[in-house]
């Protein structure tokens, strides 16, 4: 696989499960023999995008830096995975045109009534109640991708399933080798090799 760097664009309302599904796809990967990382919103705002609020203005700038970050680490092979509600299409949209490695959207959905019922956060609660304002599917606006390159959806499936959903469409897209494949490519005279010789795998 000559390109092995790409950004994995989650997209999603606060507390859908973005992180827990980043964090799941990195374990994945990272045993798949990737180098990977992973620029969560929580996080980014607290170091590259500290000090930003929850404008459109202050939004975009915020994921525009996230794009940049995933850009730079995809060009140099590492599998950048972005975890940001990122709310507006264009923005989401003008980075997938102006970045230079595979862009994979994966949108995890999820009903407001269920994310308000799980509430991880408790801010939900304080957004309905009006403490907090512009909060994301309350009192501002989320913008859902139209054609995703992968749709999982958190309240329907368990966090495992969606992971499976979606490194098996890296692997439909040949972004990720099939584990298999990966298992032989690493080490091809290995004892893997033969064991699958002689259980009549390949
Ligand atoms: S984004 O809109 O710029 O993509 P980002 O993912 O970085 O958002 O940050 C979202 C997180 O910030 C939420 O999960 C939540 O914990 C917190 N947050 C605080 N205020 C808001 C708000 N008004 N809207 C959405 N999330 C908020």
């Amino acid at each position: 696989m000559s390109q092995k760097g790409f950004t994995l664009w989650f997209t999603g309302l606060s507390g859908a499960g973005k992180t827990t599904l980043a964090r799941l796809v990195e374990k994945e990967l990272k045993q798949r023999g990737h180098k990977v990382e992973v620029l969560d919103g929580d996080i980014v705002r607290t170091n590259l995008s500290k000090g930003l609020g929850f404008s459109k203005e202050d939004r975009d700038t915020n994921i525009r830096r996230i794009g940049f970050v995933c850009d730079l680490l995809a060009r140099n092979d590492v599998v950048a995975i972005a975890a940001a509600i990122s709310p507006y299409r264009e923005i989401r949209d003008e980075i997938r045109r102006i970045t230079t490695a595979p862009f994979i959207e994966a949108y995890v959905e999820c009903p407001l009534d269920v994310l308000v019922e799980r509430d991880v956060k408790g801010l939900y609660k304080r957004a309905l109640a009006g403490e907090i304002k512009n909060f994301t599917g309350v009192d501002d606006p989320y913008e859902a991708p139209g054609s995703p390159e992968v749709l999982v959806n958190s309240s329907t499936e368990t966090p495992e399933d969606s992971a499976g959903k979606i490194i098996n469409r890296l692997v439909e897209l040949r972004l990720v080798q099939a584990a298999l494949e990966a298992a032989l490519s690493e080490d091809e005279d290995s004892v893997v090799r033969a064991r699958l010789e002689a259980l009549g795998y390949v």
